[in-house]
């Protein structure tokens, strides 16, 4: 068994069979977000991605994504046949020495910007065992949500919004300028996934509350066939119907408590459902109660965990 940087070209079909093989019960995922996952982590960084071979037959996997210091290590797999035989141990201290080699100081698991996994998950206790005797450091526990848009259900908060004097919108490229500079204000970590549904042409998918040219809340929606495979998309293997979601859900400071962050989730939900999703993701949050009001429900959880290098 050797331990090789993963090439595309040689190992994308081989290490997806053994996704298939190893995770395909549990955390299902479809070629297309597979692939679009793996090439987004690893852009720019040959060594991102290793392989570990018996012979020319990957038998394991581990996939890594940098930003600046902080390192992720996005998965982490082993044959079910192969384990026990030290691979992923192996796979992980090389995956940190890379990490180490770009200049990371901290490596996450899971939630980095082209995730599968939020955290850490809880339904893999055997995962949880081994990377806490790697050194792994439990943080806090986050959960992903669903909605089942298929349930009809009122709608409650739309008069929050009149009463506010305010709208929701989606964003145009008119726009863009002024909800790119409204997020650096408030939300400076979310700025990256708004660009990124704007290089995909996709800024209509920002949903934007405001009051006349007063940009007051954002939020980022996914329709079930968006080009921006983003990670409210990952596992929509495992749902009965086309999947879609929202995620990175502000509200100004300044206007936080008058009903407007639940009435553009509210918004939100009915834009996915118009865009054809049965079900709308939700993705790392940890405020269940604000989102069970619009029929959210804990779809799994996970530990942030993490370990400095
Ligand atoms: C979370 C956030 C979007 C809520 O928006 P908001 O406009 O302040 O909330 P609302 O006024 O719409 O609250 C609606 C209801 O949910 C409740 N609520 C608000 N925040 C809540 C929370 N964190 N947990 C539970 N309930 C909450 C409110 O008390 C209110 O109840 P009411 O209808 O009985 O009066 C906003 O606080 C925010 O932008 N926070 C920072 C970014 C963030 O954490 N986003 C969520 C990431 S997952």
């Amino acid at each position: 068994m050797d331990i090789r940087v993963y090439d595309p070209l040689r190992h994308a079909e081989g290490v997806f069979a053994l996704w298939k093989q190893t995770l395909g019960d549990t955390y299902p995922v479809d070629r297309d977000t597979f692939l679009a996952h793996v090439l987004a982590c690893t852009l720019g960084r040959p060594a991102g991605a290793l392989v570990a071979c018996d012979g020319e037959q990957p038998v394991g996997f581990a996939l890594t994504a940098a930003n600046g210091e902080t390192g992720f290590l996005e998965a982490l797999l082993v044959q079910p046949d192969s384990q026990g035989r030290g691979i992923g141990g192996d796979l992980l201290e090389q995956a940190e020495i890379n990490l180490c080699g770009e200049g990371c100081r901290k490596v996450w698991l899971g939630r980095g910007p082209d995730r599968f996994w939020t955290g850490l998950p809880s339904d893999l206790p055997a995962a949880g065992e081994f990377f806490a005797a790697h050194g792994y450091a439990a943080q806090s526990q986050v959960c992903d949500l669903v909605i089942d848009l298929r349930e009809k259900r009122p709608v409650l908060y739309r008069d929050r919004l009149e009463r506010a004097g305010a709208e929701v919108v989606p964003c145009t490229r008119d726009l863009l300028p002024a909800v790119l500079a409204f997020e650096q204000r408030e939300f400076p970590g979310w700025v990256a996934g708004l660009l990124r549904l704007a290089a995909k042409g996709e800024e209509a998918q920002i949903l934007v509350v405001r009051k006349a040219e007063e940009i007051i809340g954002t939020i980022q929606t996914f329709a079930p066939n968006s080009r921006a495979l983003g990670a409210n998309l990952v596992w929509r293997e495992t749902f009965p119907g086309p999947l879609g979601g929202y995620g990175a859900v502000g509200i100004a400071k300044t206007w936080r408590g008058s009903g407007l962050g639940i009435a553009m989730c509210e918004a939100a939900g009915i834009a996915v459902r118009a865009a054809g999703a049965d079900f709308c993701f939700i993705d790392w949050t940890t405020i269940v109660d604000f989102y069970a009001r619009v029929g959210a429900r804990v779809w799994r959880t996970f530990t942030m965990a993490s370990k400095d290098l």
